[in-house]
């Protein structure tokens, strides 16, 4: 087991001390950001799906980004991260630029995402899957052949941390299983524990919760405030408040590309802003 309850404690104080001093306005300058980006803007033909003008990720926190349905969290996510390309706008993680990086290159220098949509790799097996995540990239056809040789030279130790990691995960029972015949939250997962073969400092999680029974659910959220407490820095996509509430020391809200504010869980939901947004997105819906 890692982790005590004192450690996972002492984690969290120094998240929400780091943070104290912020002030909840959209583009704060935070003490310590391992991530930081400037003037990003993503449109799609006219739609302008991203448009932050500033956005700095505290190193060490569990960052949740909020917003209604298409308030562009997913498509921040893919430019950050090399699956997209922006506009216009540049971002640095952990001091150095990586608005040229492509998604492999984002993954080995230390930033891992998961996907709204899980991208486990249906007709590979659960171990298969992991030793992917060694390489930093996916991709099922591209890769069905190439494995085994692209593992031979590092084979034991990616082995033995893959095994590890679904230990710890709860899947060393399923790891001869082909992907596909996991349960949706066990694919959640697999997933994050994949992010973690390439020993990221900063993970970003598309909705790791949507579509996980609840049993799961509080295993998941014991799983991100583990990352947490080994020092890597959490920014996840999240609808459900509660969730938002139980594990973010910050929350970022985005809606129609921009964002729109920031702060404490306890801030942010007490902004008219928030409440506004939900209800614009809403708008042409049932009330809610
Ligand atoms: N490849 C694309 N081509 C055209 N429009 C796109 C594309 N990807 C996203 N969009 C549009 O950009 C906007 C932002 O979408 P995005 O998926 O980033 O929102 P989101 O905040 O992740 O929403 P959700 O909470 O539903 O996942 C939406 O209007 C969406 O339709
Ligand atoms: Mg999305």
């Amino acid at each position: 087991m890692s982790g005590s309850e004192v450690e996972r404690r002492e984690a969290h104080q120094a998240a929400v001390d780091a943070l104290a001093d912020v002030a909840p306005e959209p583009g704060v300058a935070k003490p310590d950001p391992i991530l930081s980006a400037s003037g990003v803007r993503r449109a799609f033909g006219g739609l302008v799906a991203v448009d932050v003008e500033r956005l700095e990720i505290e190193r060490g926190t569990i960052t949740a980004l909020i917003g209604p349905n298409g308030a562009g969290k997913t498509t921040l996510f893919n430019l950050l991260t090399g699956f997209d390309r922006p506009s216009r706008g540049t971002w640095e993680f952990d001091g150095r630029s990586a608005k040229r990086l492509r998604s492999y290159q984002v993954a080995q220098a230390g930033m891992v995402r998961t996907f709204q949509l899980t991208k486990a790799l249906t007709r590979m097996t659960v171990l298969d899957n992991m030793l992917i995540g060694a390489t930093g990239q996916l991709g099922e056809r591209m890769w069905a052949g190439l494995l085994p040789w692209l593992w031979r030279g590092q084979e034991a130790a990616n082995r033995a941390r893959a095994l590890g990691l679904l230990e710890r995960f709860q899947l060393a029972d399923k790891r001869d299983d082909y992907a596909g015949e996991l349960s949706g939250g066990q694919r959640k997962l697999l997933e994050m524990a994949r992010a973690l073969m390439l020993e990221p400092r900063m993970v970003m999680l598309d909705e790791p919760m949507a579509g996980v029974n609840p049993a799961l659910k509080e295993s998941l959220l014991d799983h991100i405030k583990e990352l947490r407490e080994e020092g890597m820095t959490v920014l996840f996509v999240e609808h459900d408040m509660d969730m938002v509430h139980e594990i973010a020391d910050w929350a970022v809200v985005m809606a129609a590309g921009r964002v729109i504010t920031e702060g404490t869980p306890e801030q942010i939901s007490s902004d008219s802003r928030v409440i506004d947004a939900y209800l614009g997105a809403h708008h042409d819906g049932a009330a809610r």
